[in-house]
């Protein structure tokens, strides 16, 4: 009889133990992770908040260098932390981040340039064009050339989509027009050359949005301008993730020269009302949508993991194809999907528990390449 012992040590490594009880012969097998055993498909990340950034959890601290080979800032980068005020950075924190990704040899992918959401009250309230161009411009200028040789790529830009695949009315199509895009890529190639650039958004694996984004991305590659990768968010629920419809986005993105993403997985386990992930989206609190505040039902991680499971299977089958699998946090006590679209729940959508144990998820995501 054998049965695997797996247990975190001291440096947040993931141990896997063959004991043998007939022998009594113990035999620990090399420590297993999650970039190394995609070491060869894909790169695994993660997102990073502030305290795991400056390295003031020691769990955190020790399980992700080990288990992620590549970072997305979840916050320090957005303007309204990095470009408070017209004429004032704040780049403590992301420096932090990248020479803790430098540190352990980690990819970053910068997060996000032009996005709707989180931007400085300063940038909302110009009402002059001219001025909201030269915010635009000024922007992607300093801070892609900060990072320039620094990040590995960019989010140049970030939900600039509606469902139905038109362009969102943000105050960006508002001031600027449809071409803010490709212009947005235009300068973050002459600001950070030899940087990934990439187009993210959620959704954009459902059909209509996926038309709309083949569009933009078409519109760019038209203008001459270079566009590397579309990112998938990927947030999605437990017993509806939507194979076919990613399977399809994977092909299509490709079919345009591009590389593929996923750049914010999470499997919400909690209900909601509404799909997506704008953020500005919320729903009002009730304890009946809050139903696992003390536990979660083992089938239901189990659920979960079959879920992982059939998703990592499809990556692996679309590897010629897809550069790197970010989840949307380190571990469920961590996620935004407990405080978003509802104050205060209790979620459960990674692969680490909330003492950064593996879960169940994580044994199967694991398992397809034992
Ligand atoms: C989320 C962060 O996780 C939260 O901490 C923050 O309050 C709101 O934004 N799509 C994105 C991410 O591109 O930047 C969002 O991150 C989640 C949805």
């Amino acid at each position: 009889m054998k049965k695997f012992i797996l247990k975190i040590t001291a440096a947040g490594a993931i141990v896997a133990s063959l004991a043998y009880c007939s022998t009594a012969k113990k035999i620990t097998t090399t420590a297993v992770s999650l970039k190394d055993a995609y070491k060869n498909d894909f790169l695994i990340g993660t997102a990073l908040n502030t305290p795991q950034i400056e390295e003031r959890d020691p769990k955190a601290a020790a399980l992700i260098p080990v288990q992620f080979n590549a970072v997305t800032p979840e916050n320090c980068m957005k303007a309204e932390n990095i470009h408070p005020q017209w004429d004032q950075y704040t780049f403590d924190l992301s420096d932090k981040l990248v020479a803790y990704a430098a540190k352990h040899n980690i990819k970053v992918n910068g997060h996000t340039l032009i996005w709707h959401s989180q931007l400085p009250q300063f940038a909302r309230r110009i009402k002059d064009v001219d001025s909201f161009k030269t915010f635009f411009t000024n922007h992607i200028n300093t801070v892609a050339s900060r990072y320039k040789g620094k990040v590995f790529s960019w989010d140049v830009v970030n939900e600039a989509l509606n469902e139905d695949g038109t362009m969102r009315k943000s105050i960006f199509l508002d001031k600027i027009g449809d071409g803010f895009v490709t212009e947005a890529f235009r300068l973050a190639e002459k600001a950070s050359p030899g940087t990934e650039l990439y187009y993210n958004d959620y959704n954009n694996e459902q059909p209509k949005k996926r038309e709309g984004c083949i569009a933009l991305v078409k519109k760019v590659q038209a203008a001459g301008v270079r566009i590397d990768g579309v990112g998938i968010q990927g947030h999605w629920h437990l017993g509806r993730v939507p194979f076919k419809d990613i399977e399809e986005s994977i092909l299509a993105y490709h079919a345009l020269g591009l590389k593929v993403m996923i750049t914010e997985l999470d499997i919400e386990m909690l209900p909601r009302n509404f799909q997506g992930a704008d953020v500005n989206q919320r729903q009002a609190s009730n304890p009946a949508l809050n139903p696992y505040a003390n536990g979660i039902p083992d089938s239901l991680l189990q659920q979960q993991a079959a879920d992982y499971a059939n998703l990592f299977k499809l990556f692996l089958k679309h590897k010629d194809k897809i550069t790197r699998v970010t989840f949307w946090g380190v571990n469920d006590g961590q996620s935004w999907l407990n405080g978003w679209p509802i104050p205060g729940r209790t979620n459960y959508p990674l692969l680490f528990d909330r003492a950064f144990n593996p879960k169940p998820a994580y044994h199967a995501v694991m398992a397809l390449k034992k």
